[in-house]
């Protein structure tokens, strides 16, 4: 494994040419080079490493990005608050193989202020996350847009190149919508959802989790376990009872649950009752967002229902 120190870049000028040449190394040596990359505000902790190492072991070459953007933050509170990390992120990037980083200053990516003409989530930037955060898939998919076209390798002498983009699976929305963005607009890139990663007492790591105190990393755990409840109903095939779930939740006092759904895992539909009182079968994603302490946490798991014959089915409404 690669622990060389990325080359770290501050502007598009910078990243482009930088690129082009690690592209171009590798097609020199006679093959078709590939990219990765690895879109992140910093911060990063062990579920972003896992974002750059499977970058890593798909592409020739990988590029983080570090930036905060202040469109996706609602209150300017909270963005001031938001860790700046950059050393550190480096090294944990540079631990990860990753070849170079593009940390731009806010100049660099809004150079004529914040922009006018943004990217609309549409109706499903409004419902769980965005619900509560007006307008952040706006500005995370702008910035995401924005990202994608920065990275996007150029073609080499070896003719086209394979460009991926990483997402973790723990912000289901937004990879939901990174996919839609990507498939209604265009956008010549595969999108890569990279699975959640939990700590031992089962808390999906975040950057938020840092400010929970000892008694709200307790009652943290509580999202998880509720989720696993719910997959472990679904494997059985069993209904999911999802309001005496939500009960469990409700019920912590230091917990204040937002939502709990059970949802398509490609539209983030809703789906049927029949999951909730009548046995679960096919796939479905279940979602749980909850203010916990100070921090607003979310979570999502998949769940899977074998059916007969090990084939899988979308769960549907039976009435
Ligand atoms: O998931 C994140 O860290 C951010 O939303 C992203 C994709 C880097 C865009 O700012």
């Amino acid at each position: 494994m690669k622990t060389s120190k990325p080359r770290v870049v501050t502007t598009r000028q910078e990243l482009a040419k930088e690129s082009q040449r690690l592209m171009q190394e590798v097609a020199a040596a006679g093959s078709r080079p590939s990219l990765g990359l690895v879109p992140t505000m910093g911060a990063l902790h062990q579920g972003h490493e896992t974002l750059a190492r499977a970058a890593r072991a798909d592409n020739d070459v990988v590029l983080a990005t570090i930036f905060v953007n202040p469109l996706q933050f609602g209150d300017t509170g909270d963005l001031e608050r938001y860790p700046r990390t950059l050393e550190s992120d480096v090294e944990i990037l540079a631990g990860c193989g990753v070849d170079l980083v593009f940390a731009p200053p806010l100049e660099e990516v809004y150079p004529d202020g914040l922009p006018l003409v943004r990217i609309s989530a549409g109706a499903l930037g409004g419902k769980f996350e965005g619900a509560s955060r007006p307008g952040h898939f706006d500005g995370a998919l702008t910035v995401v847009a924005k990202l994608l076209h920065y990275g996007a390798p150029a073609a080499t002498s070896q003719g086209p190149t394979t460009y991926r983009a990483y997402f973790g699976q723990k912000d289901a929305q937004q990879l939901a919508l990174v996919r839609r963005m990507v498939s209604d607009l265009n956008f010549d890139v595969d999108i890569v959802g990279v699975p959640i990663v939990r700590a031992d007492d089962g808390v999906a790591l975040s950057s938020r989790n840092r400010f929970l105190g000892p008694d709200e990393r307790k009652a943290a755990a509580t999202l998880s376990s509720a989720l696993r409840t719910l997959a472990r109903r679904a494997a059985a095939n069993e209904p999911l009872e999802m309001d005496e779930v939500a009960e469990l939740v409700h019920a912590h006092p230091l917990v204040d649950l937002d939502y709990l759904e059970v949802v398509n895992p490609d539209t983030l539909e809703p789906l049927g009752e029949n999951c909730r009182y009548t046995p679960f079968t096919g796939r479905a994603l279940a979602l749980i967002a909850a203010r916990v302490g100070p921090v607003r946490l979310i979570d999502n798991m998949e769940l899977s229902g074998v059916h007969d014959g090990g084939t899988w089915e979308h769960s549907r409404a039976t009435g």
